[in-house]
C-alpha cells in the first residue's frame, strides 16, 4: 500500500500545505486579541517559548507517526503500535478532525459571505447596523447554510484532485496570496494616523501581567494555532517523503504560522486604534468591529475602505478554506482507507456529514437554539469539546506513546531519516517529549476546569 501511497511534489508545496492547515482564523481572531490582553511583547516572547518547548516537538511527533504510518491518523497510530489500544488516540485524533470540519466549515462560511457583502457595500453603516447584519446573518436558517455548503464544496473538489493535483495545488496558490493580501493590509492599517498606539498596544512588553494564566493562555493558543492533536499534521506527514527533514520542516511551518499571527495583530490594532476602538474578541471582532474600523478609518477615501475590507475578508477565506482542506482531508482519508472506498466516495461521505453537522451547528444559534445544554448552544458545545477536551487528551498521550511506548531506535531513525541528517537535538526532543509536554499539556487541561 505505502507504494502506491500519494505524497507531495515538492518542498515548498509540502510546507506551504502544511502551514496552510495551521494558518487559520486562530491566527486572525486569537492571537492578536490574546496578546494585547496579556501583555503584548511579553507574551509573544512566551508564546515563542511555547511554540519553540511545546508546539515544535509536538508536531515532530506527530510527524513521526503519520510518516512512517504512510496511511491515515487511525492506521498511523495502528501501525506505530503494533495495533494495540494505543490505536484509540488516532482515532481520537480523526474524530476530533471530523467534528471540527462542521462548524469551522459554518464560520469558514460567514467569511464568505462577507465577501459577498462587502463586494455588494453591505457592510457600510453605523456600529449597530452592522451587528445587527452579523446577528440577523448568523441566525438565519438559510443563508449560512448556503455559503456552508459552498465552503464543502469548494474543498471537495480540491481534495477530490488528489494530494498533489488538489491539495498541494490549492495551497501553492492560495498562501501566497494569503500573504500578499496580508502585506497590502499591514502597510495601509500601519499609514493610518495614531496608528502607532495600535503598534505600542501589541508590542509593549508588560511583563507585570505574565502570570500562570499568561502562560497557558499561550500554551493553548499554540496548540489550537499549529492544529496539534486534530489529526491534520499526522495526516498530511503521511504523505512526506524519506528524505523530509521532519525537525526543519517543524520549525518552518511554526515560523510561518507565526508571522501570520503577528502580521494579523498589525493589520488589525493600528487600524482599530486610529478610529478609537477597543477591539474585543472572536467572532464579534472580526464579523462586527472590524467592518466598522474599516469603514471609519478610511472615511476620507471610501473606495480604499472598500477594497482593504474586501482583501481582509478574503484573506481570511482563503487561510479558512487550506484549514477546511486539511480538516477534511483528516476523514477522507480515514473513511477511504478503513471502508476500502475510493477517494472521491471518501470525500462524498466527509462533505456530507461534515454539512450536516455544520447545518445543526448553525441552527443552533437561530432557530434550534433549543439545542443547547447548560446554556451553551451546539457551536459552542462542539467547538469546546474539541477545542478543550479532546485536543489536550490527544496531544498528552501522543507525547506519552512516542515518549515512552514506541521503540526508541524506531524514533531515533525517523528523526533523524535513518541516520542521514542530524541527531544533534534528539535528546533534547526525547526529553521535551517525555517529561515537559504532557506536563504542560496536563496543567492546561487542569487549569481550564479550574483545578490548579
Ligand atoms: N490552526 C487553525 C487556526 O489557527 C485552527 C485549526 C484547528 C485548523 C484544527 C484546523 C484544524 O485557526
Amino acid at each position: 500500500m505505502s507504494e502506491e501511497r500519494a505524497s507531495f511534489g515538492s518542498k515548498i508545496g509540502m510546507i506551504l500545505a502544511t502551514a496552510g492547515g495551521a494558518v487559520g482564523l486562530g491566527n486572525v481572531w486569537r492571537f492578536p486579541y490574546l496578546t494585547g490582553q496579556n501583555g503584548g511583547a511579553a507574551f509573544i516572547l512566551v508564546y515563542l517559548g511555547c511554540v519553540l518547548l511545546l508546539g515544535i516537538p509536538c508536531m515532530v511527533s506527530e510527524f513521526i507517526i503519520g510518516r512512517h504510518g504512510a496511511s491515515n491518523t487511525f492506521r498511523a497510530y495502528s501501525k506505530m503500535s503494533g495495533g494495540n489500544a494505543w490505536k484509540l488516540v488516532g482515532l481520537l485524533g480523526v474524530m476530533t478532525g471530523f467534528l471540527i470540519t462542521g462548524y469551522y466549515g459554518v464560520v469558514a462560511g460567514w467569511c464568505l459571505q462577507y465577501v459577498y457583502s462587502s463586494v455588494m457595500g453591505e457592510l457600510s453603516g453605523d456600529p449597530s447596523a452592522v451587528k445587527s447584519y452579523f446577528e440577523s446573518f448568523s441566525t438565519d436558517p438559510v443563508r449560512p447554510m448556503f455559503w456552508l455548503g459552498a465552503i464543502l464544496l469548494l474543498t471537495h473538489f480540491v481534495i477530490i484532485r488528489g494530494v498533489r493535483g488538489g491539495i498541494e495545488r490549492a495551497s501553492k496558490m492560495m498562501m501566497p496570496t494569503l500573504f500578499i493580501l496580508l502585506l497590502v493590509i499591514v502597510a495601509s492599517s500601519c499609514m493610518l494616523p495614531d496608528a502607532g498606539k495600535g503598534i505600542a498596544f501589541l508590542f509593549k512588553p508588560d511583563f507585570s501581567k505574565v502570570d500562570q494564566s499568561v502562560f497557558l493562555n499561550a500554551l493553548g493558543q499554540s496548540f489550537y494555532s499549529l492544529s496539534i492533536a486534530m489529526g491534520c499534521i499526522c495526516t498530511y506527514a503521511s504523505y512526506y517523503s524519506r528524505q523530509t527533514n521532519l525537525l526543519h520542516s517543524a520549525v518552518q511551518v511554526s515560523l510561518v504560522d507565526t508571522l501570520v499571527a503577528i502580521l494579523a495583530g498589525l493589520m488589525i490594532f493600528p487600524a482599530a486604534f486610529s478610529v478609537g476602538v477597543n477591539p474585543g474578541s472572536g467572532p464579534s471582532l472580526i464579523f462586527i468591529t472590524l467592518p466598522n474600523v474599516f469603514s471609519q478609518a478610511f472615511a476620507s477615501m471610501p473606495v480604499i475602505g472598500w477594497i482593504i475590507s474586501l482583501l481582509f475578508y478574503l484573506l481570511l477565506s482563503l487561510a479558512a478554506i487550506t484549514s477546511l482542506i486539511s480538516l477534511h482531508e483528516v476523514s477522507t482519508s480515514f473513511f477511504s482507507e478503513e471502508l476500502h472506498l475510493s477517494r472521491q466516495k471518501g470525500a462524498v461521505i466527509v462533505t456530507v456529514t461534515t454539512f450536516v453537522i455544520g447545518a445543526v451547528c448553525s441552527l443552533s444559534l437561530g432557530d434550534w437554539s433549543f439545542l443547547s445544554i447548560g446554556g451553551k448552544s451546539c457551536f459552542d458545545i462542539f467547538d469546546f469539546v474539541t477545542g478543550q477536551i479532546f485536543l489536550p487528551i490527544g496531544g498528552f498521550f501522543t507525547c506519552i506513546f512516542l515518549g515512552w511506548f514506541v521503540p526508541l531506535q524506531t524514533v531515533r531513525d525517523e528523526f533523524t531519516n535513518w541516520g542521514t541528517v542530524s541527531a544533534r537535538f534528539f535528546g533534547i526532543f526525547m526529553f521535551l517529549i517525555r517529561f515537559v509536554c504532557p506536563l504542560a499539556i496536563l496543567s492546561i487541561f487542569l487549569h481550564q476546569f479550574g483545578v490548579i
